[in-house]
């Protein structure tokens, strides 16, 4: 694999996996294609700006056009489609971005694929198009679809054209499924690092509902590690799952952050419920184990203290985010919950 089309490079999962590749292979070209939306962030692959293996173009997968043009002037041997909407509180303010971003591109960038014979195709998705779980059981590749927030339901369709193109034209795709990811350069609005900002700042760390919601967390360069064992040994038209062992209550993840970090539980603030809100993921990864070799390698203790570290050591990248664009949201979606 000589050239791979990477696309939201520049968000918390596809920038750390561009980094990963770089250092891996040193001989991979990677083109990065990334709209720069709020989420997309060129600083996060800085020390690369001029590394001759890295490309960044700026662009949206949803503009066809533009789309077929950089597959014409290029000869990929792979796509990794990372670019999406991402956060499932956006979705419930706004579902359009999520519609055409999240189903539109990935129909464009199929298409795009598909006329150039590329030879591999990974569609970057998530344990939440499988919806919620009870206390117990583990989602598995053939848990049906059942997605309960307007971002998951966006997911969940792209997989399903995803699965109609392997089906109708024999198209070599792969789709991943992956928990909840940690770790360097996640957007604080996400719960860990919203949660380790607020904190630093004295501020509330607003827990939805009871705090008892489960996710299963996995460090980010696990999962970069998966997609790219799924992206050179998966099989054509294959699931493959991705979790981190590692199922937490929000609120038991929450007081672990607030001891890394030596601030008080009164910062804890229940407010009101997320709508749909999800009660707990949690993922069986055999699959991927048996036939890709893979298996989730970062403790959560380790990995969480490291991400903690991380968020201190680079004040500077929080900062300019939580002063800009992102603030606007931030008020938008906790404005009222935190004065009530
Ligand atoms: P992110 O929000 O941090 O990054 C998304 C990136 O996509 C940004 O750089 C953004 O600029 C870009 N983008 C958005 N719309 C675009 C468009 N129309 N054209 C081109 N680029 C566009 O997201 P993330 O957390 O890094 O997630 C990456 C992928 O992984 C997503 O597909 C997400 O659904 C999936 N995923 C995320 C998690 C998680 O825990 N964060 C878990 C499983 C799967
Ligand atoms: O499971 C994979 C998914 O994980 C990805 O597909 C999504 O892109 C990613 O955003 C993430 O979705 P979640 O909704 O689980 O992540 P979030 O960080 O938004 O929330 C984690 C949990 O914490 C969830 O139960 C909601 C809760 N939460 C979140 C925020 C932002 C709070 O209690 N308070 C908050 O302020």
């Amino acid at each position: 694999m000589k050239q791979i089309l990477v696309t939201g490079g520049c968000g918390f999962i596809g920038s750390n996996f561009i980094r990963y590749q770089l250092s891996e292979y040193p001989d991979i070209s990677v083109t990065n294609l990334d709209k720069l939306t709020y989420a997309g962030n060129l600083e996060n692959l800085k020390e690369y700006e001029s590394h001759s293996g890295y490309t960044f173009v700026k662009g949206d997968i949803t503009d066809a056009d533009f789309v077929n043009a950089l597959f014409n002037s290029n000869d990929f041997d792979a796509v990794i489609n990372f670019a999406a909407e991402s956060h499932v509180d956006r979705s419930i303010l706004d579902s359009s971005p999520f519609i055409h971003t999240n189903i539109v591109g990935t129909q464009v960038l199929l298409d795009a694929a598909r006329s150039r014979n590329i030879g591999r195709y990974v569609q970057v998705s998530t344990d939440e198009v499988y919806g919620s779980l009870g206390p117990e059981g583990l989602f598995t590749e053939t848990t049906p679809i059942a997605p309960n927030s307007p971002y998951s339901a966006s997911k969940a369709s792209a997989d399903l054209l995803v699965r109609s193109y392997i089906k109708t034209f024999d198209f070599p795709a792969i789709i991943t499924r992956c928990s909840n990811n940690y770790g360097p350069y996640q957007f604080p609005e996400k719960l860990i690092p919203l949660f380790i900002s607020n904190a630093q700042e004295d501020k509330s760390l607003p827990i939805y509902g009871e705090g008892t919601n489960v996710r299963d967390w996995i460090h980010v360069i696990d999962h970069c590690r998966g997609i790219d064992a799924a992206l050179r040994k998966g099989e054509t038209g294959q699931v493959y799952n991705f979790g981190g062992n590692a199922e937490m209550q929000n609120i038991e993840i929450t007081r672990l952050l607030l001891s890394i970090l030596g601030k008080p539980e009164s910062l804890i603030k229940y407010v009101t419920d997320r709508p749909g809100h999800d009660l707990r993921y949690a993922i069986d990864c055999s699959k991927a184990e048996a036939e890709l070799g893979w298996k989730p390698e970062t403790k959560f203790d380790t990995g969480l203290k490291d991400t903690v570290q991380w968020y201190l050591d680079n004040p500077e990248w929080v900062n300019r985010i939580r002063s800009g664009q992102y603030m606007k949201y931030y008020d938008q979606q906790y404005g009222n919950r935190l004065n009530s």
